[in-house]
């Protein structure tokens, strides 16, 4: 037997793994997730995502501390309103949580960069991602709503700017808001290519969001397509995305892979509730090593070509990165 290649000669010791590793995995590609809700001094888990949870906005700059604290350059936040109508008005409704934790974090931490999630369904009565014509979302009517929820943002303070709703021609419409507005710094971070998921579910109830009828396949993406989300991602691109999102992570890695190969900009993707909360009840029955499972699951969404990774693990990650 003469192997004149033994691949295993690379992997010996840990310096020489480390030496050759091809993906390395910072505290820098993060994007940590929040959870603004209506009311004062609230810290309440979430009970289908531990470690994650709603805050006030008087709560809110602590975590913001302890996020930058760590390293960890972005926060995305998420919000529940005060009320809620048949159009989601309080979306854009400068005294709704949202909009304050985004000025609070400005002020008191203005490193951090501030990714605001603009969609509907948290604010509708219907809790769908758009207004409603009969049972039918209206696609271009919400785009004019959206519009509004994005400049709202961005006058709070927002860097980023991440439409997750999956309306035809939103990013065309909120840049040109954002550009009207002379917001034209302000970046916007598409959900390119969301798909209509069961890995949400945890996400809905932390954010009581979930549709009142029906579901969302009629706007996000059918889980079996790729070709698809290659012509998302060509749309947004052309209306202006600055960086694309792929969501959920874990199942769709090779759309991750297939939309790194094909563009020129950032590629982010979204670690969702579901793939967060089936880790950590797994970890909870002592079924699995959480860290090491992490650690992996966030590595292979680097490997994948993400550049940005979004997720709830970050504060726990970016701690194991130091070790
Ligand atoms: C709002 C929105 C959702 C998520 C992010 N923004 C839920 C949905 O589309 O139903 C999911 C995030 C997660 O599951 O972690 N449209």
């Amino acid at each position: 037997m003469n192997l004149k290649l033994r691949p295993r000669r690379l992997r010996l010791t840990e310096n020489m793994r480390a030496m050759v590793r091809e993906t390395q995995l910072t505290v820098k590609d993060f994007v940590y997730p929040i959870f603004v809700v209506p009311g004062s001094n609230v810290r309440d888990e979430i009970k289908s995502m531990p470690d994650c949870y709603h805050l006030s906005v008087d709560r809110v700059v602590e975590i913001a501390k302890q996020i930058a604290a760590l390293g960890i350059p972005s926060v995305e936040v998420f919000g529940l309103p005060e009320y809620k109508d048949e159009i989601g008005s309080s979306a854009w409704d400068m005294n709704s949580p949202v909009q304050r934790a985004i000025t609070a974090i400005k002020r008191e931490v203005p490193e951090l960069i501030i990714v605001g999630d603009v969609c509907l369904c948290q604010y509708t009565s219907h809790g769908h991602c758009g207004c409603l014509v009969d049972h039918y979302v209206d696609n271009d009517r919400t785009l004019e709503l959206l519009s509004k929820v994005a400049v709202s943002q961005a006058e709070a303070g927002a860097d980023i700017i991440a439409p997750s709703d999956m309306m035809d021609g939103r990013i065309a419409a909120i840049r040109a808001a954002l550009d009207a507005r002379h917001f034209i710094n302000v970046s916007i971070m598409s959900y390119a290519v969301k798909y209509a998921s069961g890995f949400y579910g945890p996400f809905r109830d932390a954010a009581d969001s979930a549709p009142q009828f029906g579901d969302r396949r009629q706007y996000q993406m059918d889980p079996a397509n790729v070709r698809e989300a290659l012509k998302e991602v060509a749309l947004d691109l052309d209306e202006g995305a600055d960086i694309i999102m792929v969501k959920p992570a874990m199942a769709y890695l090779d759309v991750v892979s297939k939309v790194r190969a094909e563009i020129d900009r950032p590629v982010a993707v979204y670690n969702v509730s579901g793939e967060y909360a089936m880790v950590k009840a797994a970890a909870a029955n002592g079924w699995i090593d959480e860290r090491r499972i992490v650690m992996e699951t966030l590595t292979c969404m680097k490997r994948a070509g993400a550049d940005v990774i979004i997720t709830y693990h970050a504060l726990d990650a970016a701690r194991w990165l130091k070790d």
